[in-house]
Protein backbone atom coordinates (compact mmCIF):
# COMPACT_ATOMS: atom_id res chain seq x y z
CA UNK A 1 0.00 0.00 0.00
CA UNK A 2 1.19 3.70 -0.57
CA UNK A 3 2.30 5.66 1.74
CA UNK A 4 0.40 8.44 3.09
CA UNK A 5 0.53 12.19 3.26
CA UNK A 6 -1.37 15.09 4.74
CA UNK A 7 -1.59 17.85 3.52
CA UNK A 8 -2.64 21.38 5.48
CA UNK A 9 -3.99 23.33 2.80
CA UNK A 10 -5.78 23.23 -0.45
CA UNK A 11 -3.20 22.74 -3.15
CA UNK A 12 -2.90 23.00 -7.00
CA UNK A 13 -4.25 19.85 -9.63
CA UNK A 14 -0.38 19.37 -10.69
CA UNK A 15 0.99 19.67 -7.19
CA UNK A 16 -1.31 16.53 -5.94
CA UNK A 17 -1.01 14.93 -9.26
CA UNK A 18 2.53 14.52 -8.76
CA UNK A 19 2.33 13.25 -5.19
CA UNK A 20 -0.37 11.04 -5.93
CA UNK A 21 1.93 8.60 -7.99
CA UNK A 22 3.36 7.64 -5.23
CA UNK A 23 1.09 8.50 -1.83
CA UNK A 24 -2.27 8.68 -0.92
CA UNK A 25 -3.45 11.95 0.46
CA UNK A 26 -4.81 13.24 2.92
CA UNK A 27 -5.75 16.94 1.95
CA UNK A 28 -7.23 20.05 4.64
CA UNK A 29 -9.63 21.77 2.14
CA UNK A 30 -9.68 25.48 4.20
CA UNK A 31 -7.38 28.01 4.08
CA UNK A 32 -7.19 28.04 7.40
CA UNK A 33 -4.91 26.70 9.85
CA UNK A 34 -5.71 22.93 11.00
CA UNK A 35 -6.63 23.41 14.54
CA UNK A 36 -4.24 21.10 16.68
CA UNK A 37 -6.61 18.85 17.24
CA UNK A 38 -7.54 17.30 13.96
CA UNK A 39 -3.62 17.94 13.19
CA UNK A 40 -2.87 15.49 16.07
CA UNK A 41 -5.73 13.05 14.49
CA UNK A 42 -4.69 13.30 10.78
CA UNK A 43 -0.65 13.49 11.56
CA UNK A 44 -1.63 10.00 13.51
CA UNK A 45 -2.01 8.60 10.28
CA UNK A 46 0.52 9.89 7.90
CA UNK A 47 3.77 8.66 6.29
CA UNK A 48 4.59 12.37 5.76
CA UNK A 49 2.96 15.76 6.45
CA UNK A 50 3.07 18.94 4.70
CA UNK A 51 2.79 21.44 6.41
CA UNK A 52 2.74 25.96 6.54
CA UNK A 53 4.02 28.36 9.01
CA UNK A 54 0.66 28.52 10.71
CA UNK A 55 0.32 25.10 12.23
CA UNK A 56 2.26 24.40 15.04
CA UNK A 57 4.00 21.30 14.79
CA UNK A 58 4.96 20.20 18.29
CA UNK A 59 5.75 17.27 20.51
CA UNK A 60 2.37 16.54 20.85
CA UNK A 61 1.69 15.57 17.06
CA UNK A 62 5.22 14.50 16.36
CA UNK A 63 5.31 11.42 18.95
CA UNK A 64 1.55 10.71 18.30
CA UNK A 65 2.94 10.09 14.73
CA UNK A 66 4.25 6.58 15.04
CA UNK A 67 5.02 6.06 10.92
CA UNK A 68 5.80 9.80 10.41
CA UNK A 69 8.86 10.02 8.17
CA UNK A 70 9.15 13.61 7.15
CA UNK A 71 7.70 17.09 8.01
CA UNK A 72 8.23 19.20 5.33
CA UNK A 73 6.98 22.85 6.01
CA UNK A 74 6.30 25.09 2.93
CA UNK A 75 8.47 28.33 4.60
CA UNK A 76 12.10 29.19 4.98
CA UNK A 77 11.34 29.45 8.49
CA UNK A 78 10.46 26.49 10.60
CA UNK A 79 10.01 27.52 14.24
CA UNK A 80 6.88 26.33 14.17
CA UNK A 81 8.05 22.70 14.32
CA UNK A 82 9.71 21.04 17.40
CA UNK A 83 13.02 20.01 15.79
CA UNK A 84 13.99 17.96 19.19
CA UNK A 85 11.00 15.95 19.01
CA UNK A 86 11.88 15.28 15.62
CA UNK A 87 14.83 14.03 15.44
CA UNK A 88 14.27 11.46 18.69
CA UNK A 89 11.51 10.06 16.85
CA UNK A 90 13.76 9.73 13.77
CA UNK A 91 11.16 12.13 11.63
CA UNK A 92 12.92 14.35 9.12
CA UNK A 93 12.42 18.40 8.73
CA UNK A 94 12.86 20.40 5.52
CA UNK A 95 11.94 23.84 4.75
CA UNK A 96 12.26 25.81 1.65
CA UNK A 97 15.17 28.31 1.75
CA UNK A 98 16.61 30.45 -1.01
CA UNK A 99 13.90 30.18 -3.84
CA UNK A 100 12.20 33.16 -1.22
CA UNK A 101 15.22 35.20 -0.79
CA UNK A 102 14.51 37.54 -3.64
CA UNK A 103 11.12 37.85 -3.44
CA UNK A 104 11.08 38.22 0.35
CA UNK A 105 13.32 40.93 -0.38
CA UNK A 106 11.47 42.85 -2.96
CA UNK A 107 8.63 42.43 -0.55
CA UNK A 108 10.78 44.24 2.59
CA UNK A 109 12.20 47.13 0.46
CA UNK A 110 8.20 47.41 -0.71
CA UNK A 111 7.18 47.68 2.89
CA UNK A 112 9.61 50.13 3.65
CA UNK A 113 9.15 52.60 1.17
CA UNK A 114 5.22 52.24 1.98
CA UNK A 115 5.67 52.94 5.17
CA UNK A 116 8.78 55.81 4.64
CA UNK A 117 6.40 57.44 2.10
CA UNK A 118 2.81 56.63 3.77
CA UNK A 119 1.32 55.28 0.48
CA UNK A 120 -1.94 53.28 1.96
CA UNK A 121 -3.03 56.21 4.07
CA UNK A 122 -2.50 58.55 1.31
CA UNK A 123 -4.19 56.08 -1.12
CA UNK A 124 -7.44 55.77 1.43
CA UNK A 125 -7.87 59.77 1.27
CA UNK A 126 -8.97 59.02 -2.26
CA UNK A 127 -10.98 56.22 -1.52
CA UNK A 128 -12.65 58.40 1.05
CA UNK A 129 -13.10 61.04 -1.56
CA UNK A 130 -11.31 63.22 1.12
CA UNK A 131 -8.74 64.59 -1.98
CA UNK A 132 -9.08 68.27 -1.43
CA UNK A 133 -6.52 69.37 -3.76
CA UNK A 134 -2.74 69.19 -3.61
CA UNK A 135 -1.55 70.57 -0.34
CA UNK A 136 2.21 71.60 0.42
CA UNK A 137 2.74 69.15 3.98
CA UNK A 138 0.22 66.65 2.95
CA UNK A 139 1.59 63.40 3.38
CA UNK A 140 5.05 64.29 3.87
CA UNK A 141 7.18 61.21 4.86
CA UNK A 142 10.85 60.17 4.75
CA UNK A 143 13.25 60.01 2.44
CA UNK A 144 14.80 56.52 1.29
CA UNK A 145 18.18 57.87 -1.26
CA UNK A 146 20.81 57.79 0.66
CA UNK A 147 19.20 57.42 4.32
CA UNK A 148 21.07 54.97 6.63
CA UNK A 149 19.48 51.28 6.60
CA UNK A 150 19.79 49.10 9.69
CA UNK A 151 19.42 45.77 8.71
CA UNK A 152 19.66 43.03 11.64
CA UNK A 153 20.04 39.28 10.94
CA UNK A 154 22.36 38.98 7.43
CA UNK A 155 21.06 36.27 6.34
CA UNK A 156 20.09 35.80 2.62
CA UNK A 157 17.53 37.84 2.32
CA UNK A 158 19.38 40.32 4.63
CA UNK A 159 21.81 40.73 1.99
CA UNK A 160 19.28 40.53 -0.57
CA UNK A 161 17.77 43.40 0.91
CA UNK A 162 21.44 45.50 1.34
CA UNK A 163 21.63 44.70 -2.40
CA UNK A 164 18.50 46.32 -3.45
CA UNK A 165 19.81 49.53 -0.79
CA UNK A 166 22.88 50.22 -3.06
CA UNK A 167 20.68 51.20 -5.55
CA UNK A 168 19.19 53.95 -3.47
CA UNK A 169 22.55 54.72 -2.28
CA UNK A 170 21.73 54.09 1.51
CA UNK A 171 24.49 53.67 4.51
CA UNK A 172 24.18 50.37 5.18
CA UNK A 173 24.58 49.08 9.01
CA UNK A 174 23.83 45.50 9.84
CA UNK A 175 23.62 43.50 13.19
CA UNK A 176 23.83 39.49 13.24
CA UNK A 177 25.11 37.24 15.64
CA UNK A 178 28.21 36.29 14.14
CA UNK A 179 30.20 39.06 11.23
CA UNK A 180 29.78 38.53 7.59
CA UNK A 181 32.62 39.18 5.75
CA UNK A 182 31.67 38.07 2.62
CA UNK A 183 28.28 40.01 2.87
CA UNK A 184 30.34 42.77 3.85
CA UNK A 185 32.33 43.05 0.60
CA UNK A 186 29.67 42.38 -1.65
CA UNK A 187 27.22 45.18 -0.16
CA UNK A 188 29.40 47.76 1.62
CA UNK A 189 27.51 47.08 4.60
CA UNK A 190 29.03 47.65 7.64
CA UNK A 191 28.62 45.62 10.78
CA UNK A 192 27.49 47.80 14.03
CA UNK A 193 26.30 46.68 17.74
CA UNK A 194 22.30 46.51 18.13
CA UNK A 195 22.33 49.63 19.99
CA UNK A 196 24.30 51.77 17.72
CA UNK A 197 22.34 49.94 14.72
CA UNK A 198 18.91 50.92 16.86
CA UNK A 199 20.71 54.54 17.41
CA UNK A 200 21.92 55.57 13.56
CA UNK A 201 19.47 54.05 11.46
CA UNK A 202 17.01 55.83 9.68
CA UNK A 203 15.37 52.29 8.69
CA UNK A 204 15.15 49.40 10.84
CA UNK A 205 14.10 46.22 9.47
CA UNK A 206 14.10 42.64 11.22
CA UNK A 207 15.25 39.55 9.37
CA UNK A 208 16.30 37.79 11.23
CA UNK A 209 14.74 33.89 12.45
CA UNK A 210 12.19 33.31 15.45
CA UNK A 211 14.81 31.61 17.70
CA UNK A 212 15.18 32.16 21.63
CA UNK A 213 17.84 34.40 21.38
CA UNK A 214 15.90 36.76 19.24
CA UNK A 215 12.13 36.34 20.92
CA UNK A 216 11.72 40.21 22.09
CA UNK A 217 14.86 41.24 20.62
CA UNK A 218 13.33 44.32 19.90
CA UNK A 219 11.52 45.95 23.05
CA UNK A 220 10.16 49.09 25.01
CA UNK A 221 14.02 49.93 25.14
CA UNK A 222 14.93 49.24 21.73
CA UNK A 223 12.22 51.43 20.78
CA UNK A 224 13.18 54.44 22.84
CA UNK A 225 16.99 54.34 21.47
CA UNK A 226 15.77 55.01 17.34
CA UNK A 227 15.09 57.78 16.05
CA UNK A 228 11.89 59.65 16.31
CA UNK A 229 12.21 59.81 12.55
CA UNK A 230 12.87 55.73 11.98
CA UNK A 231 10.68 53.74 10.05
CA UNK A 232 10.76 50.06 11.46
CA UNK A 233 9.96 47.10 9.11
CA UNK A 234 9.70 43.59 10.12
CA UNK A 235 8.97 40.20 7.60
CA UNK A 236 10.66 37.97 9.84
CA UNK A 237 8.31 37.03 12.37
CA UNK A 238 6.64 38.43 14.64
CA UNK A 239 7.93 37.04 18.19
CA UNK A 240 10.81 38.96 17.27
CA UNK A 241 9.12 42.24 18.68
CA UNK A 242 7.20 43.45 21.42
CA UNK A 243 4.35 44.38 19.66
CA UNK A 244 2.68 46.53 23.03
CA UNK A 245 6.25 48.41 22.51
CA UNK A 246 5.80 48.71 19.26
CA UNK A 247 2.31 49.99 19.44
CA UNK A 248 2.82 52.38 22.09
CA UNK A 249 6.23 53.88 20.23
CA UNK A 250 3.95 54.41 17.18
CA UNK A 251 1.53 56.04 19.14
CA UNK A 252 3.46 57.94 21.42
CA UNK A 253 5.36 59.01 18.34
CA UNK A 254 8.73 57.67 19.59
CA UNK A 255 9.55 56.16 15.94
CA UNK A 256 7.68 57.38 12.81
CA UNK A 257 6.14 54.56 10.96
CA UNK A 258 5.98 51.08 10.99
CA UNK A 259 5.73 48.38 8.33
CA UNK A 260 4.75 44.58 8.85
CA UNK A 261 4.98 41.46 7.39
CA UNK A 262 4.19 39.53 10.72
CA UNK A 263 2.40 39.17 14.24
CA UNK A 264 2.96 37.82 17.29
CA UNK A 265 -0.39 35.85 16.72
CA UNK A 266 -1.52 35.22 13.47
CA UNK A 267 -3.86 36.10 11.95
CA UNK A 268 -4.56 39.51 13.20
CA UNK A 269 -7.87 41.41 12.54
CA UNK A 270 -9.23 44.72 12.30
CA UNK A 271 -9.68 45.48 15.52
CA UNK A 272 -6.03 44.90 16.32
CA UNK A 273 -4.53 47.86 18.30
CA UNK A 274 -1.91 47.85 15.59
CA UNK A 275 -4.59 48.74 13.08
CA UNK A 276 -5.94 51.57 15.00
CA UNK A 277 -2.83 53.94 13.74
CA UNK A 278 -2.55 55.43 10.94
CA UNK A 279 1.51 55.07 10.87
CA UNK A 280 1.08 51.45 10.27
CA UNK A 281 1.39 49.43 7.27
CA UNK A 282 -0.12 45.89 7.53
CA UNK A 283 0.04 42.67 5.59
CA UNK A 284 -1.30 39.38 5.95
CA UNK A 285 2.28 37.74 5.76
CA UNK A 286 2.79 37.57 2.08
CA UNK A 287 6.33 38.32 2.26
CA UNK A 288 7.23 35.36 -0.49
CA UNK A 289 4.20 35.60 -2.31
CA UNK A 290 4.69 36.03 -5.94
CA UNK A 291 2.99 33.62 -8.25
CA UNK A 292 6.62 31.78 -9.14
CA UNK A 293 8.02 31.89 -5.76
CA UNK A 294 5.34 30.12 -4.38
CA UNK A 295 5.03 27.66 -7.13
CA UNK A 296 8.72 27.08 -6.65
CA UNK A 297 8.18 26.32 -2.52
CA UNK A 298 5.83 23.94 -3.08
CA UNK A 299 7.07 22.26 -5.34
CA UNK A 300 10.24 21.78 -3.48
CA UNK A 301 8.34 20.98 -0.36
CA UNK A 302 6.38 17.73 -2.69
CA UNK A 303 10.23 16.76 -3.56
CA UNK A 304 10.99 17.13 0.05
CA UNK A 305 8.09 14.77 1.05
CA UNK A 306 8.93 12.42 -1.78
CA UNK A 307 12.75 12.44 -0.93
CA UNK A 308 11.31 12.11 2.84
CA UNK A 309 9.30 8.75 2.41
CA UNK A 310 11.90 7.31 0.47
CA UNK A 311 14.64 7.65 2.83
CA UNK A 312 16.31 10.08 0.40
CA UNK A 313 18.60 13.00 1.58
CA UNK A 314 16.82 15.74 1.81
CA UNK A 315 17.38 19.03 -0.49
CA UNK A 316 16.78 21.56 2.18
CA UNK A 317 16.87 19.98 5.51
CA UNK A 318 16.08 22.35 8.17
CA UNK A 319 19.49 22.56 10.33
CA UNK A 320 19.39 21.87 13.60
CA UNK A 321 20.34 23.60 16.78
C1 LIG B 1 7.41 32.47 5.67
O1 LIG B 1 7.26 33.22 6.62
C2 LIG B 1 8.56 31.63 5.56
O2 LIG B 1 9.23 31.36 6.56
O3 LIG B 1 8.82 31.16 4.44
C1 LIG C 1 16.56 33.14 4.78
O1 LIG C 1 16.58 32.70 3.62
C2 LIG C 1 17.65 33.88 5.40
O2 LIG C 1 18.66 33.25 5.69
O3 LIG C 1 17.54 35.11 5.58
Amino acid sequence: TKPHVFITRPMPHWLTEKLEQEATLDVWNKNEAVPEEELVRRTAEADGLFCTVSEPVTRNVIEQAPRLKIIATMAVGYNNIDLEAAEEKGVKVAHTPGVLTETTADLTFALLMAAARRLPEAMDTIRKNEWGSWAPFAFTGQDIYGATLGIIGMGRIGEAVAKRAGGFDMNILYHNRSRKREAEERTGAVYAELDELLEQADFICVLAPATPETEKLINAEAFRKMKKTAVFINTSRGTTVDEKALVNALREGEIFSAGLDVFENEPIGADHPLLSLSNVVALPHIGSASEKTRRQMADMTADHILQGLHGLSLTHEAPGK
